[in-house]
């Protein structure tokens, strides 16, 4: 398996609002309409650069896995990276088989495709998320 390239980096924000405005209005860029994700209890919003997007997530319920970032980061900050990979369940046995740990099983993210995520621990203590895409590795 080899990744691909870089679909976004994940922001988590306590107001997905703030963080777009500060995209929109101080940065340029273009931002999309946030948009629920109940099933994985988050809030997301895509701000679209030239070369990659940038995801902001606020934790929606109580539930939420982001609640845990927003404790340790109160004013939110870099959550994750997401790398494009050809085939999810060839990198989920590749990195299996390589000894990093694959949290959980795939499953539809906030591009209708699938994805998993990779233990910080056993990615230079960042969190990697691998999304599907067929025809972005080589
Ligand atoms: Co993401």
């Amino acid at each position: 398996m080899t990744i691909g390239r870089l679909n976004h980096v994940g922001m988590a924000t306590p107001s997905i609002e703030a963080s777009l405005a500060v995209y929109r209005d101080m940065l340029g860029a273009a931002v999309g309409e946030p948009f629920d994700l109940p099933a994985q209890g988050v809030r997301v919003c895509f701000v679209d650069l030239p070369n990659t997007q940038i995801e902001l997530i606020e934790p929606l319920g109580d539930a939420s896995p982001i609640h845990g970032f927003l404790r340790k980061n109160p004013a939110g900050g870099q959550h994750h990276v997401c790398f494009e990979v050809d085939d999810i369940a060839v990198a989920v046995a590749d990195m299996t088989a390589k000894g990093a740990r694959v949290l959980g099983a795939p499953r539809i993210g906030a591009h209708g495709t699938l994805v998993v995520f990779l233990h910080p621990k056993d990615m230079g203590g960042v969190l990697v998320e691998l999304m599907e895409a067929p025809g972005a590795g080589h």
